[in-house]
């Protein structure tokens, strides 16, 4: 399956400390703005596949509305004992546009 990147134009990103989410290719993708800084990750909780885009933002950290497990959106990891983890993806800026790179996981 060839997949490509998804290209989010600076008009669609989403404010300070909120989420948009993102559906392309089958794929939802939840993207956070923290502090101006964006985090892209798998918008299924890894728990029992609720949509994180409508979680609570605690700083950098998501609390997933189903359950209340959270997920560290800089690493993709719950503090909690679960050691569940949300797949991320990394985020290239280009001028006036963000690149979700889909194909690329980052591994912790
Ligand atoms: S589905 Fe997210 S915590 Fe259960």
């Amino acid at each position: 399956m060839t997949q490509r990147n998804i290209t989010v134009p600076a008009g669609q990103l989403p404010p300070l400390g909120g989420c948009r989410l993102i559906t392309e290719q089958c794929k939802n993708v939840a993207l956070f703005n923290v502090d101006g800084q964006f985090y892209a990750i798998n918008d299924c909780c890894p728990h029992q596949g609720a949509s994180l885009s409508n979680g609570r933002i605690e700083g950098h950290v998501i609390r997933c509305r189903a359950h209340g497990l959270r997920f560290d959106l800089a690493n993709g990891q719950s503090p909690n004992p679960s050691r569940l983890e949300v797949t991320r993806y990394p985020t290239e800026h280009l001028d006036d546009q963000t690149l979700i790179i889909v194909h690329q996981e980052i591994a912790t």
